[in-house]
């Protein structure tokens, strides 16, 4: 059946700090390239004018990525706004009121997951939900009872075909590309299993602390915030089998398969950090016991990748912004006496600038046989021309392609493996800002050469 393009975009939410930052952005992108159907209609409860709400678009885009001119212009001309409570009917009347002819809206929930059940519930009563998809911000929920809840109260209106749970990593080309790489190059998964793999980390390192954001991070932590999301989905992309034909769905299993085969994680293999001077932030709580820090060991118990340790780790804080994953090779034997040669690996920086290394041994120069590591790269930027996450995801959404969201069963599995963590959580260390995290961390690597610190 051919997809419907949808026919205007429904932003709740339009006043928050998501939208100043990221969605303004993209949506400006968007117009530009002509991707936007229908009217652009901002809902909150701010107390705004339309005139307002376009002052902060327009704030927006300039401290985030620029003015284009054309695209700004166009995004204006299509911009409306509803002021009002989210469980008052009147509000979505005005909303229905705002869509005119649309027949296919996109609502796009950019709001706290406690009011999701509320707003798709209205939507169905005011007759704006008739012919529309639904995209759905993170967090989805806070544990593995309350996303299934999530679930049934988003189906009680919308079938599943018709939801798109955002994660913005899955929007980021670099992401996109661990699969493309695996799978379309035949140097690469030959070696891509536990004969050659010895181990894999992944680490999220943010040298900037939580930003003023205390207020939503301290309910959160940094398990909710980025481990169950964004890390888990690095995860699988690495992880995950080739899907046996092209198709969303079974790109979409594959995905699923990998935490299915996770091995439950042991409390053991779980560390927990703080910074020094969290509780001074804005927003947190005088004892919070929130944590800015997480590092855990996991196993993939399939067959490819049954014994190998996925160390993953992220914090805030830390002395850098990087994102990398990091796969070591087994060693090979030694080919002459006094022969030392590091070991290979693979590793993908995702950002601050993609690239793609692979780290190889070569001969010193001099008498001696000894080996230095180099490394091979595939360092591409293409001009700045990738396209924003969001500008990606609400684009394909508004397309109906769900190949880069998160299913229902995906989802509801990432909070089942960290559940253990949530309700059990191993004492929280403190660190010190522009440190590593806690040393104590450094016990899940020690059997395997120690931390890969992205520089
Ligand atoms: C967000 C988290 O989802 O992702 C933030 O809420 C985090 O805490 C951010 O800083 C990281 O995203 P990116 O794209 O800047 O790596």
């Amino acid at each position: 059946m051919e997809k419907k393009h949808s026919d205007a975009l429904v932003f709740f939410g339009a006043t928050g700090d998501l939208a100043y930052k990221q969605i303004f952005p993209s949506l400006q992108r968007l117009a530009k390239r002509g991707r936007l159907e229908g009217p652009v209609i901002g809902v909150a409860k701010a107390g705004w004018t339309l005139d307002q709400l376009k002052e902060r678009a327009k704030d927006s885009v300039e401290k985030h990525g620029g003015i284009d001119e054309k695209g700004l212009k166009i995004l204006l001309d299509k911009m409306k706004y509803v002021d009002g409570d989210y469980s008052d009917p009147e509000t979505f009347r005005q909303v229905r009121e705002a869509l005119g002819d649309a027949k296919y809206p996109l609502h796009y929930l950019a709001i706290p997951p406690s009011l999701f059940g509320t707003v798709v519930q209205q939507l169905k009563k005011s007759g704006c939900a008739d012919g529309a998809r639904v995209v759905v911000e993170k967090p989805f929920g806070k544990d593995y009872e309350t996303a299934v809840l999530l679930n049934d109260a988003i189906h009680e209106v919308f079938d599943e075909q018709d939801v798109y749970r955002i994660d913005h990593y899955l929007g980021k080309n670099a992401v996109q590309n661990l699969i493309f790489f695996r799978f379309a190059n035949s140097i690469i998964e030959p070696i891509w299993n536990r004969q050659y793999v010895e181990s894999v980390q992944i680490t999220m390192s943010e040298q900037f602390g939580i930003q003023g954001r205390g207020g939503f991070y301290d309910g959160v932590g940094a398990v909710r915030d980025v481990v169950q999301n964004h890390l888990m989905q690095l995860l699988s992309n690495i992880a995950m089998e080739p899907p046996p034909c092209p198709d969303t769905e079974a790109l979409r299993d594959e995905r699923a398969k990998v935490l299915k085969s996770v091995h439950p994680i042991r409390p053991e293999d779980v560390v927990l950090g703080q910074f020094r001077g969290y509780h001074d932030e804005p927003g947190v709580k005088p004892h919070s016991n929130t944590e800015t820090y997480v590092a855990m060991k996991v196993y993939v118990n399939s067959w490819r990748w049954r014994d190998v340790p996925f160390v993953i780790r992220t914090g805030k804080n830390l002395p850098i912004t990087s994102t990398q994953i990091v796969a070591r090779l087994r060693e090979t034997p030694p080919v002459f006496s006094e022969s030392v040669t590091p070991q290979n690996y693979i590793r993908f920086r995702l950002s601050p600038s993609p690239l793609i290394a692979i780290g190889a041994s070569i001969k010193e120069s001099g008498e001696r046989l000894r080996g230095r590591m180099t490394e091979l790269t595939v360092d591409e930027q293409n001009g700045g021309q990738d396209l924003l996450p969001y500008e990606e995801l609400l684009d394909d959404a508004a397309c109906g392609n769900p190949i880069w969201f998160a299913r229902e069963d995906y989802v509801e599995m990432s909070w089942k493996l960290l559940d253990n963590v949530l309700s059990n959580p191993p004492e929280v260390r403190p660190y010190d800002p522009g440190s590593w995290g806690p040393a104590y961390a450094n016990r899940l690597t020690e059997d395997i050469g120690g931390w890969v610190d992205p520089k």
